[in-house]
């Protein structure tokens, strides 16, 4: 059977290499108008700043969980290792999965480099802390390429992701909307709730952000009355649910909006509704297409998902780290730079990403391949989301 990510890497890379439009949003991406010239120039000094990437075939991927979203063993590791196989012909990968513990992730870091990897991919478990891996691996001239999440380090040599403020403001964006055209019988005062991510993730951050961009003038003016507003450690699911339960006790069931960062939360949040017989009455928001997520908005009980396509981010990090190997420039895949909170910032290449719902559910994820109308309809009653038939 094929696989979601083997159907869809059957397309040709150059088509993929849709990189995100520039951002304006000047506290998270800036410099994205840089001339070409530039990033050229700080590409070359990248590869020889870190020598041990030269000729280098060992490479380290570390991801940071596997609890609060499919995504992780589903798509990131596997696409990973394809496409970094697939770009540096006789790579081989070292791969650890921090299992939502930042001291764990640093001990696999020493543990690769000790294993002479001599490139790094790494999603961090804590966008902070993790900087101490960064500094590790410089001490060995090995590069670390931040993978999806920040790291909080001048030294990381690129930033790889999507445009993640844009993600929470495609989330807000669409609550807006909804608003706009009085679905889900919104009415001037909606009670509005906000279950953010794990505030120790820097994408955490950005969502927040972007959701806001579009959200805070009609929390201004109060046509949004926002009665709930919490990051959600380590992006527990089930505590997403003890929030939401909470909520609609201390609410009396009224509540209109639940802002809900992530798929994986979005489900619990979701759970907690139909014990109160009020889903698909609030409107919920998520990301990353996940399988459930997407059924849950086939049925109605979600109303939208942010479609990230992983396979782009994964080739873009292939490309970088075949660029660190080869010593070459890697052009165009380096489309901005990222601000660091503590001053500076980092040659980026960022994606973009897609609002799904009903609406075009089979034109993005599933013409995509990233997941199967068959994945999708099994098990959903015939019509649902006007998708299954
Ligand atoms: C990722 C999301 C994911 C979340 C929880 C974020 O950093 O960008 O795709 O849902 O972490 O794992």
């Amino acid at each position: 059977m094929n696989t979601p990510f083997q159907l869809r890497s059957a397309v040709p890379l150059a088509g993929l290499l849709l990189l995100a439009a520039c951002s304006n949003n000047a506290a998270t991406n800036s410099g994205n108008n840089a001339a070409g010239t530039n990033q050229a120039q700080d590409a070359a000094a990248k590869t020889s700043t870190f020598t041990a990437a030269k000729g280098c075939k060992n490479i380290a991927v570390m991801l940071p969980e596997s609890d609060s979203s499919a995504r992780y063993e589903a798509y990131d590791r596997p696409l990973l290792e394809q496409e970094i196989k697939r770009a540096l012909p006789g790579a081989t990968i070292q791969y650890a999965n921090a299992n939502n513990n930042a001291d764990t992730q640093q001990n696999q870091a020493d543990a690769a480099l000790t294993k002479g990897a001599c490139i790094m991919v790494v999603d961090p478990n804590d966008s902070d802390k993790a900087s101490v891996i960064v500094q590790k691996a410089k001490a060995s001239n090995v590069p670390v390429i931040a993978y999806d999440r920040l790291i909080q380090d001048p030294d990381i040599a690129y930033y790889v992701s999507f445009d993640n403020v844009r993600v929470g403001q495609l989330q807000g964006q669409y609550i807006l909307d909804q608003f706009q055209k009085g679905n889900y019988e919104l009415k001037p005062g909606a009670k509005l709730v906000m279950i953010n991510g794990s505030q120790t993730d820097n994408n955490a951050l950005q969502f927040r952000e972007g959701a806001m961009n579009a959200l805070q003038p009609a929390v201004s003016d109060k046509r949004l009355n926002l009665v709930f507003d919490q990051y959600t450690p380590n992006w527990d699911n089930g505590r997403a649910q003890s929030l939401m339960e909470g909520i609609l006790t201390q609410q009396r069931n009224d509540v209109d909006v639940a802002y809900v960062a992530n798929d994986g939360m979005a489900n619990t949040v979701i759970a907690a509704l139909r014990s109160q017989k009020l889903n698909g009455k609030v409107l919920v928001t998520g990301q990353d297409a996940t399988l459930t997520g997407i059924q849950n908005i086939l049925i109605g009980d979600q109303a939208m998902t942010i479609y990230k396509p992983i396979v782009k981010e994964a080739q873009v990090t292939a490309q970088l780290v075949a660029a660190l190997s080869n010593g070459t420039d890697p052009g165009s895949v380096v489309n901005g730079k990222t601000a660091l909170k503590g001053g500076g910032e980092v040659p980026s290449a960022l994606v973009t990403p897609i609002a799904v719902d009903k609406t075009n559910v089979a034109s993005t994820v599933i013409a995509d391949g990233f997941l199967t109308k068959d994945q999708v309809c099994s098990g959903l009653p015939t019509g649902a989301g006007g998708v299954c038939n």
